[in-house]
């Protein structure tokens, strides 16, 4: 099964960026890391927060403005408390200069993990 959402065109995001994306009622937040693109939840696993307002540090990791837990973003895995548990990833198809995800997916390196 695979349900394909637009995100948003290349240019709109920067390396280093993350943005909130709101599509089909599921709050999403999108990533450049170094040029390529990942997707996941924007609702931190522990209270809430929207990670889409963090930053992303140490090359791969979303640091959640709140309390300052963290995740890995390709794997969605938590990596710092008081994160324990890991977030929702999405596969991210590129076409061109347009970005989507498959929300019926995780994520190339959240699947490769298990
Ligand atoms: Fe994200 Fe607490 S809400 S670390």
């Amino acid at each position: 099964m695979s349900k394909k959402v637009f995100l948003l065109k290349r240019e709109a995001l920067e390396p280093g960026q993350v943005c909130k994306v709101e599509t089909d009622g599921c709050p999403l937040a999108v990533y450049n890391v170094d040029g390529a693109f990942y997707a996941t939840s924007d609702v931190c696993t522990h209270a809430t927060a929207s990670l889409s307002e963090g930053e992303i540090v140490d090359g791969d990791l979303i640091a959640c403005p709140l309390h300052d837990g963290q995740f890995h973003i390709p794997t969605g895995q938590a990596m710092a408390f008081p994160c324990t548990v890991d977030l929702r990833t999405y596969k991210v198809i590129e076409e061109g200069d347009e970005i989507y995800a498959d929300l019926e997916q995780e994520s190339e390196a959240a699947t490769a993990a298990i």
